[in-house]
């Protein structure tokens, strides 16, 4: 069980120790080894995804990621921006499949912007397709402008795309995934507007003859957004695009007024996989010990049952950080009036502490 452990930058390093403690605790035979990435990757070796980590992530069964980006790097060119790690060892390592469980826990329903009753309970689970669209379709660039009213002006252009067997294979994800659920699946599209993505649909349709067991709605993007702040609870499993993936699972993950608290799953065909927290490198807190470790932490319990089908623990460390939210601790970014502040290193500890 080879897992690279790959930091990065801002609040990185603090959550990743608080991850590595716990995965320490289980007693489990787990070889791991670090390397830098993002900007330290940068910093280090002149890249942000530097051969030896790339290598080191290809060798490994599972990738433990903690987060990119900090200001000083905003300014480098696209190529060797801390995003590019993150986008790079998607596709060198063809993790297509990327899951973001938005659950909230009870003990937390008073930190979301919604009315308890419209979240309270609160489980679902974005499928985002994460190697194809418009993220990495060519070509792209900047060009002469060749018609139209703007016409030899200078013009940004990206390429959106999607062949059929990349759609093929996250329907089967989803609809594979719903039937662990309540085998309702809502495939998100803009159908009425764009070519690739009525191609989208007509395949998701042609999937789903394999899965009548489960349901399948499909809807569009811009009512996607509105029915997940209106009424998020009538959805189980959403599938969707790279592009609408990335936007629709922040709004669902800010559901639960914690982003500090969901891990995310980036998997290939055979389960190996990139585990990492839903949030960023949050630079402006970085080494001030107040980020919350609990989302790098369930994304640990997240690579046990995927990648090592360790399903007991994986639930030792969900159980472990429900005891500890049940105790009353937390870190600023979820603290109320009436619990218990703590910094991310007490958070950890606690979450040591409460395995059984
Ligand atoms: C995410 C992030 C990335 C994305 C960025 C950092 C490239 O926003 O994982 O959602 O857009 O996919
Ligand atoms: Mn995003």
């Amino acid at each position: 069980m080879k897992i690279a452990i790959l930091p990065g930058d801002g609040i990185g390093p603090e959550i990743m120790n608080e991850a590595v403690k716990v995965l320490n605790a289980l007693g489990e035979p787990f070889e791991l080894e670090t390397a830098q990435v993002g900007g330290a990757g940068y910093a280090a070796h002149g890249h942000p995804l530097p051969d030896g980590t790339l290598k080191l992530a290809k060798e490994a069964d599972a990738v433990l990621f903690g987060a990119v980006g900090d200001y000083q790097y905003d300014k480098l060119e696209r190529a060797l921006r801390p995003e590019q790690a993150i986008l790079g060892l998607r596709r060198e390592l063809g993790l297509f499949a990327n899951l973001r469980p938005a659950i909230l826990y009870p003990e937390l329903a008073g930190a979301s912007t919604l009315k308890p009753e419209v979240v309270s309970g609160l489980d679902i689970l974005i499928i985002r397709e994460l190697t194809g669209d418009i993220y990495f379709g060519k070509p792209r660039g900047v060009r002469e402008c060749p018609d139209g009213p703007f016409a030899g002006q200078r013009e940004g252009f990206d390429t959106m795309r999607y062949a059929e067997g990349e759609i093929r294979r996250i329907a089967h994800v989803a609809f594979q995934a719903a039937r662990k659920r309540s085998r309702r699946v809502t495939s998100v599209d803009k159908a009425n507007v764009l070519e690739t993505f009525q191609f989208w649909r007509d395949i998701v349709t042609e999937v789903h003859q394999e899965y009548q067991d489960v349901e399948l709605e499909h809807m569009y993007v811009d009512n996607a957004a509105m029915q997940l702040v209106r009424a998020p609870k009538k959805f189980d499993v959403i599938v969707t695009g790279n592009m609408f993936g990335d936007i629709l699972s922040d709004a669902a993950a800010m559901l639960t007024g914690s982003i500090g608290m969901l891990p995310s799953a980036s998997l290939d065909a055979n389960n190996k996989g990139l585990y990492e927290p839903s949030h960023g490198s949050a630079p402006d807190i970085a080494g001030k010990g107040m980020a919350n470790p609990l989302a790098t932490i369930l994304s640990s319990a997240m690579m046990l049952k995927f990648t090592f089908g360790r399903l007991e623990q994986a639930d030792r460390i969900e159980n472990a950080v429900k005891r500890v939210l049940a105790r009353g601790l937390r870190t600023p970014d979820i603290y109320e009036a009436g619990t218990i502040k703590v910094g991310t290193e007490e958070m950890g500890n606690a979450v040591v502490a409460a395995l059984q």
